[in-house]
């Protein structure tokens, strides 16, 4: 069973995974959006009928991780600040959810900076990844492209790719497209169409044990 889920972005997922989790913390950047987080978790905490103790915390993808942190218990007017221990915990999670978060290529960079700083201090941890790909017109290729999610692609490597940078010895993001045809659809009038996809992604540290990683510059 699942201990500690961080969801970035707070909306149906993350209230959802309450259900199953010890602890889950829901993040997003700025005061209105995390009200009204706050109001979702409260309004649907009867019919959800959680078993989580549910976190609502501000987390600034443009900020490095961790966040600032407030000394002792989080006072009432800080309501969305970080205590010490809860930093701790989110370090010991084991998964990570994101819905709908690529789109800017500036918070995609943003975003996978948080995510390497956090994937790689404490607990393994993995990131399953929600997105329906955005076409815009590209000036630069005079057509219609999916530039935002070329751009999160380029962060990811598959398992093979990974072993072979530099044998191992630089640490990458490792990414697997989900097949969703294995994943039971409820909601009987959606249609999921082609440009949705779920990533497992998982982050592979540097190896401390290679000798041969010690002499790579
Ligand atoms: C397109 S919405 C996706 C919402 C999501 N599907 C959900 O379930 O809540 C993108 C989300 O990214 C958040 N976001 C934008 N900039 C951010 C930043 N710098 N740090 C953290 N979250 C940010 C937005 O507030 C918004 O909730």
């Amino acid at each position: 069973m699942t201990r500690f889920i961080l969801r970035f972005s707070p909306g149906l997922a993350g209230i959802l995974l309450a259900r199953v989790a010890e602890t889950v913390f829901l993040t997003d950047h700025g005061e209105e959006i995390l009200n009204n987080c706050a109001k979702n978790v409260d309004l649907n905490s009867e019919l959800l009928n959680y078993r989580a103790a549910v976190h609502i915390r501000e987390l600034d993808w443009m900020s490095p991780w961790p966040p600032r942190v407030s000394p002792g218990e989080t006072p009432l007017h800080q309501r969305y600040t970080w205590t010490f221990s809860e930093v701790e915990e989110v370090q010991g999670a084991s998964v990570i959810v994101a819905a709908d978060v690529i789109y800017s290529d500036d918070l995609t960079d943003a975003f996978f900076g948080v995510l390497e700083r956090l994937m790689s201090l404490g607990s393994e941890k993995v990131l399953y990844l929600a997105l329906e790909k955005r076409y815009n017109f590209s000036l630069s290729d005079l057509d219609v492209a999916a530039n935002g999610y070329s751009h999160f692609c380029s962060y990811l490597r598959d398992e093979k790719d990974c072993e072979e940078v530099k044998n191992g010895c630089l640490p990458c993001f490792v990414g697997k497209v989900i097949d969703l045809t294995q994943i039971p659809k409820y909601v009987k009038e959606y249609e999921r169409g082609n440009d949705v996809e779920i990533w497992q992604i998982r982050y592979e540290k540097r190896s401390q044990f290679r000798d041969s990683c010690d002499n790579e510059t």
